[in-house]
């Protein structure tokens, strides 16, 4: 049967969409699915994107047709002068083959079940850091600040040996403004890269000191190893990153080192910050789902410190975690550029189309969601997910680029809030509005996160 073409969204509207889009990415988005259904396409200024948004699509984009597809699609242009040649946005798939084989082992359970002490360790001195914090004058916590500082601390002493107190809160603000620059970049596609416009200029700076933040990590180590007796004693990834070799017997340059730790400090930092403060937010709201929560850690824990072989048992806090990230999924979009021609539930994606997956509004699909903008962490047991299709919930993507830091990322997320759930809540401030999720290359909480520290 001749494939049939895609109906099209935006044509009623200035620049096929592109001010409709600008102006609120997820309402046109939803304003599509709900007149075209789950797979359409529209054009700003004259670009070619399909929104498809059923599991059978993700997993036909994602796993069984993945070799038709890759990431030379407009999202990863967008953050390309970021982020590089590095793991999240690399396109050419035998450069990527050999760059995630090399990272992966360090990123398996066993692994990460390494990297528990250090996750609960951080977590500690945070929650130190906050007792000790003298009472200001609202005695707010900017918990999304707060959070930020913890996620970079963990994944750089982890995986880098590396302490990056000082310097986190540069690289937090470096991201943030990076964020907003590349986000308002994908909601208007795609003016040309060199006009020094403000916003470019804002972007420069972000970029050079977030590569000044990775430089430090880096010098730290660098210069360890010149000193002897002082690299670490077991060897951890960036360890590995240097001494690797490519099919040619050639070493990683010092760029392509710095870009993958800067993807792995990227991919590591936003999203888990995010995850883990929409929670706070989310059990702020939810005193019912708070108290089980607490129930769960004082039945499992007893008072002591969570350790990754708790974490089978620690069942409802994961729920909690997975509902979160389906609600508020951190990393809500991402995008795949079609290399050939290729149907799609009987209708034709031509050449060189960029597929927008959107989690946002996937993880709320009314056919597989009973209620999707309820807070429900009862959605992840057992039984209902048995009920779902797999690739109804992919807020770690799915196929070969599955989020590599995805087990380091449910350890980290698990582990963090139930070592904060043994004594302490937050709690929402007299007269909070409610937080907005604020869609920029992350789903970014508008404002950040204020709560107040509290004890149980
Ligand atoms: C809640 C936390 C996290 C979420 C929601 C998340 C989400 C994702 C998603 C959706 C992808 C796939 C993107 C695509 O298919 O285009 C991805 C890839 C990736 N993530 Fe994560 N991530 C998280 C945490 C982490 C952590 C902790 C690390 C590192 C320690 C990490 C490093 C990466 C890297 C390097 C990739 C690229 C993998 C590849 O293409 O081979 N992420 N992540």
């Amino acid at each position: 049967m001749t494939p049939r073409e895609l109906p099209i969204a935006g044509t009623r509207e200035i620049l096929g969409g592109a001010l409709a889009f600008k102006r609120d990415q997820l309402g046109f988005l939803a304003d599509g699915i709900s007149r075209h259904g789950d797979l359409f396409r529209f054009s700003p200024l004259g670009l070619t994107m399909i929104l498809a948004n059923h599991p059978d699509h993700i997993q036909h984009i994602l796993v069984d047709g993945e070799h038709r597809y890759d990431k030379d699609a407009s999202l990863f242009k967008i953050v390309r002068p970021v982020l590089g040649e590095g793991l999240i946005v690399i396109a050419d798939k035998e450069r990527w083959r050999r760059q995630r084989r090399m990272m992966a082992p360090h990123f398996t359970p066993r692994t990460v079940a390494g990297f528990a002490e250090n996750m609960t360790g951080e977590t500690l001195s945070m929650l130190e850091r906050w007792e000790r914090r003298p009472a200001g004058d609202d005695g707010l916590l900017d918990v999304t600040d707060e959070i930020g500082q913890l996620a970079l601390r963990i994944v750089n002493r982890s995986l880098f040996s590396a302490d990056v107190s000082e310097a986190a809160q540069t690289f937090e603000r470096a991201f943030a403004s990076a964020n907003g620059v590349l986000g308002s970049f994908f909601r208007f596609p795609f003016p040309p890269l060199t006009w020094p416009t403000p916003r470019r200029r804002r972007l420069r700076r972000a970029i050079d000191d977030m590569d000044r933040f990775i430089s430090g990590v880096l010098k730290q180590r660098l210069g360890d190893e010149e000193a002897e007796g002082t690299s670490p004693a077991e060897p951890d990834l960036l360890t590995l990153l240097l001494h690797s070799v490519d099919d040619d017997g050639h070493e990683m340059d010092l760029g392509q080192l710095h870009h993958e730790v800067l993807n792995i400090c990227v991919g590591a930092f936003e999203t888990t910050t995010n995850a883990l403060s929409w929670a706070f937010y989310l059990l702020a709201r939810h005193p019912e789902a708070e108290a089980r929560l607490h129930e769960e850690v004082d039945r499992v824990l007893g008072g002591r410190v969570p350790t990754f072989d708790d974490l089978p048992r620690l069942e409802y806090t994961r729920r909690v975690i997975d509902e979160t990230l389906r609600i508020y999924s951190p990393a809500h979009m991402t995008m795949r550029h079609a290399r050939e021609e290729d149907v799609i539930a009987g209708y034709r994606i031509p050449v060189g189309s960029n597929i927008l997956i959107n989690t946002y509004l996937l993880h709320r699909h009314p056919e597989f969601w009973h209620s999707p903008e309820t807070f429900d962490p009862d959605n992840f047991t057992p039984e209902r997910v048995a009920e779902r299709p797999k690739h109804a919930y992919v807020p770690f993507g799915s196929g070969p680029r599955v989020c590599v830091g995805k087990h380091f990322a449910l350890a980290e997320l698990v582990l963090a809030l139930s070592t904060v759930a043994r004594g302490h809540r937050l709690v929402l401030p007299r007269d909070a509005r409610p937080v907005e999720p604020e869609p920029l290359v992350t789903l970014h909480p508008r404002g950040g996160i204020q709560l107040r520290l509290a004890h149980r």
